[in-house]
């Protein structure tokens, strides 16, 4: 199998064909999300949310990033792997970001980080750009900033903030970013970034004119029953068919069905 590179995702752009993304978190579900096709695989800080059960993605340490990531990239074959560094790892100084980069790769074997933040972090993707390991940007509605926005609301729908974002966005392509996920911000917005850059834009309820599409995996399956934002589309009720499976296997074991004597030895 040929695999996906950050150059392959950049001529998807070229060419208008449309990339598709996933998170996964272990190497179970990370390899049928591989098998199915897309072409990103990111290990997200969601699993402090979807995997640990924290309220956000604030707790999640670099070694439980590193555990995460070194499941997934064992399973998966084809798709590029892109791992979040967590909230304080890169933020602080150039140096521990590009450590914390280091660390991720060597010790997960994954092939791009990515990292939350325009001109604030400027300094560490540079640094950790210079080291050889590629960075994708994050933008809009950056989860680890939570507290200083007080909701997951649309941002960037006031001008400002929208031009701040504009601004970041030719950043992170000058500095040397693969590609920039957008997160929860006008669809219009997304369009004129999307026009504005040569590097894939890759958009969560970002609208349909980013380059490629991004969703939580567990959300997309419908894991989680009470999750039910507007930009999520829901492909499959996991937790409907997972909580039927259980409960037919509870009544088997209490009714002595199971297991039969074909089942035993
Ligand atoms: O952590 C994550 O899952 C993400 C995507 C939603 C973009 O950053
Ligand atoms: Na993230």
């Amino acid at each position: 199998i040929k695999r996906v590179t950050t150059h392959s995702i950049q001529e998807m752009k070229g060419r208008g064909e449309k990339i598709t993304c996933l998170t996964a978190y272990d190497y179970s579900m990370a390899g049928i999300v591989d098998a199915a096709g897309v072409e990103l695989i990111l290990v997200g800080d969601s699993a402090s949310n979807v995997m640990a059960g924290h309220e956000t993605t604030l707790p999640i340490t670099v070694d439980q990033m590193i555990y995460h990531a070194q499941s997934v990239v064992r399973a998966v074959k084809r798709a590029l792997v892109v791992v979040d560094l967590p909230f304080g790892s890169y933020q602080g100084n150039s140096r521990e970001a590009l450590n914390t980069a280091i660390r991720i790769m060597k010790e997960s074997g994954a092939h791009a980080v990515k990292l939350e933040g325009g001109l604030e972090v400027k300094e560490s993707i540079t640094r950790i750009l210079s080291a050889g390991v590629p960075v994708m940007g994050h933008l809009g509605l950056t989860p680890q900033s939570i507290y200083k926005f007080g909701t997951y609301t649309v941002r960037a729908k006031e001008e400002a903030e929208a031009q701040k974002l504009l601004e970041d966005a030719a950043l992170l392509e000058e500095i040397g970013c693969f590609s920039v996920v957008l997160e929860k911000i006008p669809s219009k917005l997304t369009q004129q970034v999307s026009a504005s850059v040569q590097i894939p834009t890759i958009g969560i309820g970002a609208g349909p004119h980013a380059d490629g599409q991004i969703l939580v995996l567990h959300d997309l399956l419908g894991i989680n029953k009470t999750f039910k934002p507007r930009f999520l589309r829901q492909y499959a009720d996991l937790n409907g068919i997972m909580h039927e499976a259980i409960s037919h296997y509870i009544g088997d074991v209490k009714s002595n069905s199971f297991p039969s004597e074909k089942e035993s030895y």
